[in-house]
C-alpha cells in the first residue's frame, strides 16, 4: 500500500492506495470527494499535477485529455495511473487557484 496526499475541494486528504489501484478508484472507496466523470480515460475531469512520487500512467487512454507538454510535466489523469511510491497529487481545479494566488501575492 502507498500513501496518497491530495488536496481537492481545497482541502487536503491522506488515504492508501494498493499499488494496482488507480488514485481515483482509492479516493473514490474512502468517501473522498475526487473530480471524476467517466472513470476510464475519456473525460479529464480527474486531472492532476503530481508534485511528487512515481506512477505508472496508460498513455493509450489518458492522451485525448493531456498534452505531452502536459503528459512531461506530470500532469496526469487519476483514473489511468497507479502509484509506484507514495504520492502527493492536487487536482488541476486546486493546483489552478493555487497559481493564480501565487501570482497575485507577488503582484502585491
Ligand atoms: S474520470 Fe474521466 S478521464 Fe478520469
Amino acid at each position: 500500500m502507498y500513501k496518497v496526499s491530495l488536496k481537492a475541494r481545497n482541502q487536503q486528504f491522506e488515504y492508501q492506495c494498493a499499488p494496482e489501484e488507480t488514485p481515483l478508484r482509492a479516493a473514490r472507496d474512502h468517501f473522498i470527494p475526487f473530480p471524476t466523470g467517466c472513470q476510464r480515460g475519456g473525460c479529464g475531469m480527474c486531472k492532476v499535477k503530481v508534485l511528487d512520487g512515481e506512477y505508472n500512467h496508460e498513455l493509450i487512454r489518458s492522451h485525448e485529455y493531456l498534452s505531452d507538454e502536459e503528459l512531461n510535466n506530470r500532469y496526469a489523469l487519476a483514473c489511468c495511473m497507479t502509484p509506484k511510491s507514495d504520492l502527493d497529487i492536487i487536482t488541476i481545479e486546486d493546483y489552478e487557484k493555487q497559481r493564480t494566488e501565487l501570482a497575485e501575492s507577488i503582484k502585491i
